[in-house]
């Protein structure tokens, strides 16, 4: 099977540096096909070239977040759902055409993959990909860093069939109290259920929930990582860059400190 990983991103001044870091990963991952969806009108040149030369097999897709779904810069980062459209995007593109051309077929015709949302600022262990490869429906896995924990991880049940619960902190009410990054889903079960997808219509911190259920039970998740003891993924957020010089330039008149030059 491929992964197929799906990634939005979007124009900050830090994108190069997660796209570069993240790219450099997955070239470390056999199989594997990247699907980035920019939050952008049009494909950008920095996000095109970087794919070009990336040396990995890829989709470049985007769609432009609405205006009332977008976070303000002074709005705290959990007040909108980030990536609902882009993921809703490549989730399109999985059901198309498109993965006939990059994966196996089984016998049926259906391509033979696996889909994985990798957020563009999370740190990947390149054996993260490999646990996820024969995942048959949904497949769970803990993630450090992430919900006010050291890790959160769902508890494999004692019968062997799936999740019995989870030790997430944050929300533990939730259906499936996991991170966009915990879990990988196979995608003939994402092209029999053609309806589901991300909203934006849903509680902060439900959009991982709001997916899962339309797609699988806890009983039937498959418990990966050495039945969920190990952390082969963390939700890195990463810091800001401060840019005061910068601006004191521009109001000086000075050119930028970039200018001809992509950072
Ligand atoms: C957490 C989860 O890890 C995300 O997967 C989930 O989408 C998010 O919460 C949520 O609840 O919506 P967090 O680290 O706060 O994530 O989110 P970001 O990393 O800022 O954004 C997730 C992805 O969406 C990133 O790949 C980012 O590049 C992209 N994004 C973010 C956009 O495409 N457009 C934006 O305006 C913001
Ligand atoms: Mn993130």
């Amino acid at each position: 099977p491929v992964i197929f990983a799906i990634t939005p991103t979007y124009a900050r001044p830090e994108q190069k540096a997660e796209l570069t870091r993240l790219s450099q990963t997955l070239l470390l991952v056999p199989s594997l096909h990247w699907v980035v969806v920019e939050d952008a009108d049009k494909p950008t040149k920095l996000v095109t070239n970087l794919l070009e030369s990336s040396g990995l097999s890829y989709t470049h897709l985007h769609a432009h977040t609405p205006p009332a779904q977008k976070l303000k810069a002074k709005d705290p980062h959990w007040t909108k759902p980030r990536g609902v459209l882009q993921r809703n995007t490549a989730l399109e593109w999985l059901r198309s055409d498109g993965p006939l051309q990059v994966a196996p077929l089984d016998p049926e015709g259906i391509p033979k993959g696996v889909v994985y949302f990798a957020d563009d600022d999370n740190s990947y262990s390149v054996r993260l990909f490999e646990e996820m490869r024969n995942v048959r429906g949904v497949g769970v896995w803990p993630v450090g860093l992430v919900g006010g924990l050291m890790v959160e991880r769902p508890i494999a049940a004692a019968d062997g069939h799936g999740v019995a619960s989870f030790n997430a902190g944050y929300k533990p009410e939730r259906p499936f109290p996991i991170d966009m990054a915990g879990f990988g889903i196979n995608l003939g079960l994402l092209r029999d259920h053609p309806h589901a997808k991300f909203l934006y219509e849903v509680e902060p911190g439900y959009q991982e929930s709001q997916l899962l259920k339309q797609l699988t039970s806890r009983e039937k998740l498959e418990v990966l990582a050495q039945n969920c003891t190990k952390v082969y993924v963390w939700h890195t957020r990463t810091d800001k860059p401060k840019m005061r010089e910068e601006l004191q330039w521009k109001d000086q008149g000075r050119p930028p400190s970039n200018l001809g030059i992509e950072v």
